[in-house]
């Protein structure tokens, strides 16, 4: 299975894609995971990423299509993928379209999650993430039983830095001017499955299940 999840910042891709690279046995390639992993790492990729990233811009395409290109390469994508946060923007898409024609595959579904635009601030803002094993929770609907806590590991949770509001409004812009122009052009190609993002994580996960099997 080749996939993309599409969708707005906060819109649950990170989420869902846990459960679908579990039920489909595919790896899981988020190039904003990427992107913080080198951050941490204190690597060249992750000091020029970061600037853009804090203020909730968008890394440039030239850092960002390489990194995916050599990934998609690596054995155990030759069975499939879920690209999580890639394409971007309409540079980006062209280049993946070339990489997937030259590798042979195509996509079989664009998984496009949506979620309205003041929803989407809360599960931003409210988001934590396990430092150790890396698990999302958010402070209202699925808390960990200790504050602070990672329930799965006992890690420590923290907020991700571009999660205060005025970075996260400044990421849902981005996203409304580069990456929704994503929504058409995958749909022309017919591959696109618009998902209903508002409804109890596990209803969400089904949906997308159900459009998987056609
Ligand atoms: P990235 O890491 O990709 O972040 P994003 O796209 O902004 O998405 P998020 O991780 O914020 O949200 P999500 O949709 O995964 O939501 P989640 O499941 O966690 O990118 C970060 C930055 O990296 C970008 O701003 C950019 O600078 C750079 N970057 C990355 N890729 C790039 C690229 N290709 N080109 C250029 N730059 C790039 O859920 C959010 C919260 O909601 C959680 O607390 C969760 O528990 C909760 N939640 C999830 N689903 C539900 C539900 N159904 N009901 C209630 N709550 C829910
Ligand atoms: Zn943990």
């Amino acid at each position: 299975m080749r996939l993309i999840l599409l969708g707005p910042p906060g819109a649950g891709k990170g989420t869902q894609a846990e459960y679908i690279t579990s039920k489909y046995a595919i790896p899981h390639i988020s190039t904003g995971d990427i992107f913080r992993k080198n951050i941490k790492e204190g690597t060249e990729l992750g000091k020029r990423a970061k600037s853009y990233m804090d203020q909730g811009a968008l890394v440039p395409d030239s850092l960002v299509v390489e990194i995916v290109e050599d990934r998609l390469k690596e054995a155990d994508c030759k069975e499939g993928f879920l690209l999580d946060g890639f394409p971007r923007t309409e540079v980006q898409a062209d280049e993946l379209d070339k990489v997937l024609e030259n590798l042979g595959v195509s996509l079989n579904a664009v998984i496009n999650i949506k979620v309205n635009p003041d929803v989407l601030v809360s599960r931003a803002v409210g988001r934590r993430i396990c430092k150790n094993c890396g698990a999302t929770y958010h402070i209202l609907n699925n808390a960990s039983k200790v504050e602070g806590v990672c329930d799965k590991c006992g890690g420590e949770l923290y907020q991700r830095t571009d999660d205060v509001e005025e970075t996260v409004k400044n990421r849902i812009d981005v996203y409304m001017n580069e990456t929704a122009p994503l929504i058409s052009y995958y749909s022309s190609k017919n591959v696109l499955v618009d998902i209903e993002g508002e409804q109890d994580i596990k209803l969400v996960f089904e949906d997308i299940v159900k459009a998987l099997r056609g």
